[in-house]
């Protein structure tokens, strides 16, 4: 990151486990963002907007849907390998989860990674403080530092972070949302944050059959429509816009020689849309791309994570081989 860190407000909730830091990001910088991505042509709306409150609570509901393999199959290999998966990256690390939601994921682990201190930083304040004081009242041996903060323009730790080597954890195949040269640049990123005696636990969705990825992104309770419809609510409250939701409809296929899923709202009409007083044109079939959702191959992820310099230690998978979870070194 380039820019000077703002400072952050550091109140100690209980001074002896939980602390926590935050830098709020100015809605002026989500709406200039927003802008932006309309601007262009092919329009795009960057998908971390679809996590407002409502799209929250529709992502755990997507992660429960019977053609949603995704979340389900990392936790079976977070349950099957767990114990291994500590074993090879060492116990009593450090562990810090960029994008860490409600942190159920990372419970999974804890038992079988024993951290002294756990460091989730994620975005949205009410989740972050509600799975924060979960986990230190579960877990009486860990402390918690939870940062409130956007993790997509790099990975900023407080500074008074205590040492040790550290284990960045990053489940759930979010790295396939970045463009591949974006992927790259992250994984810097989080070389960067562990260390050069640090390591990476991440989980990363596989390449199969297009009509299992179709379907998990095309389910039949149009969860995933109303998820991806959603981020114009969201983008409205941000921008004082006036997108009328039912005027697009959910889109979502396989991008055979990209390798992703792409995710777009097609405008059902021609029409005009107003945002913080700039009018948008969208003509009849007109999308706006509002999500990439690349699959990997073992390999490929390999190679990729070699090329920003880690050491790529092992990697787990279920039986069929639809979803990978890698441990990357740094040193
Ligand atoms: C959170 C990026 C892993 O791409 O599968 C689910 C988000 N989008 N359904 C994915 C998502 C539509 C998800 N990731």
């Amino acid at each position: 990151m380039t820019a000077a860190p703002e400072p952050m407000d550091i109140a100690a909730e209980d001074p002896d486990r939980f602390y926590f830091y935050c830098r709020r990001r100015k809605a002026e910088d989500s709406a200039a963002e927003i802008l932006t991505g309309l601007r262009q042509m092919p329009k795009s709306i960057p998908p971390k907007y679809f996590y407002d409150s409502e799209g929250a609570a529709l992502f755990d509901r997507i992660t429960a849907l019977p053609e949603y393999y995704l979340t389900r199959t990392e936790r079976e290999i977070f349950r099957k390998h767990g114990e291994e998966m500590a074993e090879a990256a060492g116990r009593g690390r450090m562990l810090i989860e960029p994008g860490s939601g409600s942190s159920e994921k990372v419970e999974l682990l804890l038992d079988a990674l024993k951290p002294d201190v756990y460091v989730p930083l994620e975005i949205t304040e009410s989740h972050l403080l509600n799975a924060s004081r979960h986990l230190v009242s579960r877990y009486p041996w860990l402390t918690v530092h939870a940062v409130c903060d956007d993790y997509s323009d790099g990975i900023e730790l407080p500074e008074a972070l205590p040492d040790g080597q550290r284990l960045l954890f990053f489940p759930g195949s979010t790295i396939g949302n970045f463009e591949p040269d974006q992927a790259a640049r992250f994984l810097k990123h989080l070389h960067r944050a562990c260390g050069d005696d640090g390591a990476v636990l991440i989980g990363v969705d596989l390449r199969k059959d297009s009509d299992i990825l179709t379907a998990a992104y095309n389910d039949s309770e149009s969860i995933t429509a109303r998820f991806n419809l959603n981020v114009l609510d969201h983008v409205n409250r941000l921008t004082r816009g006036n997108f009328e939701p039912r005027r697009f409809r959910h889109s979502a296929f396989f991008n055979e020689r990209e390798s992703r899923i792409e995710m777009h709202l097609e405008s059902l009409e021609s029409q005009r849309v107003t945002l913080a007083g700039e009018d948008f044109h969208f003509a009849r079939g007109e999308r706006i791309h509002t999500e990439n959702s690349y699959k990997y191959t073992v390999s490929g992820f390999r190679a990729l994570a070699g090329s920003v310099g880690f050491r790529p230690r092992h990697t787990w998978c279920d039986p069929n081989q639809w979803f990978s979870v890698h441990l990357l070194e740094a040193g």
